[in-house]
């Protein structure tokens, strides 16, 4: 099984790539710093893959490497995000913040998504998994962190939904997952479970048997979007 994390570098995605190779993947690290991206992938006998998920000529790059050393990719996971501004409210809202996150968290999912969708569809059953948040949740009520950063989780939660719906016929499965609060650079040293804890659950998903597709899942199961 062919496999793309990105976001390797740390935290989350290193623990979904270390685990994923763990149980026999072939895992394609994604990392911005191409030394990452090699010394993981050397570590875990995979292919590294780089590129800047910020701007679109970097996610362009991305699909370009993985799809030359995966031309059937079993499972795309996007793990890379951003969130610069937890404390981001309303009242001090920057479009520029917006811009950013929203260029990593939701536009870079959906622009990577699709240009693989040749070698997603050659893997007949392929599963795409989004690491989205309960930030983005509209039954959990988005609060605890940033603007910029809830709307991009809810965004993406709806592009779950809408590429569920669409690559169905093709067999692909969109799903999206709630890792729990992670002890990462982005969760913070407070956070109660570690990288691999927060992992779990993503990895589970990817390598269980169920048929689920636009769904939303943390670690006791399905959840209400
Ligand atoms: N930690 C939590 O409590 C928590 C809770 C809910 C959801 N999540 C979600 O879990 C996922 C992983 O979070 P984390 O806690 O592991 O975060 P993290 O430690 O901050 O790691 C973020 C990863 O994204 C990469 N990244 C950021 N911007 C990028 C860009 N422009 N191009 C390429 N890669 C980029 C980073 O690479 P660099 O090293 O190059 O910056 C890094 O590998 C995210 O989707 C996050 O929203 C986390």
């Amino acid at each position: 099984m062919n496999a793309l994390v990105t976001g390797t570098s740390r935290g989350i995605g290193r623990a979904i790539a270390r685990a994923l190779a763990g149980s026999g993947t072939r895992v394609l690290c994604h990392a911005r710093d191409p030394e990452a991206a090699r010394t993981l992938a050397d570590e875990l006998g995979g292919v590294s893959v780089v590129g800047d998920l910020a701007c679109v000529a970097g996610v362009a790059e991305v699909a370009r490497q993985a799809t030359a050393a995966a031309p059937e990719l079993h499972l795309l996971v996007h793990n890379a995000a951003v969130n610069p501004r937890p404390d981001e409210r309303l009242d001090g809202f920057e479009l520029e913040t917006y811009r950013a996150v929203h260029a990593v968290n939701v536009e870079a999912p959906i622009l990577l998504t699709q240009a693989l969708l040749t070698a997603l569809r050659a893997a007949r059953g392929a599963h795409v998994i989004v690491v989205s948040s309960e930030a983005g949740q509209f039954s959990g009520g988005m609060s605890g962190t940033g603007l910029s950063y809830c709307t991009s989780k809810a965004a993406v939660n709806a592009f779950v939904l809408v590429a569920a719906q669409a690559l169905r016929a093709d067999g692909i499965r969109v799903n999206a997952v709630h890792p729990g609060w992670v002890r990462t650079d982005m969760g913070g040293p407070g956070a109660p479970l570690s990288a691999d804890e927060g992992a779990r659950v993503v990895v589970e998903l990817a390598l269980g048997e169920g048929g689920a597709t636009g769904r939303f899942f943390d670690a006791t199961g399905a959840q209400a979007w």
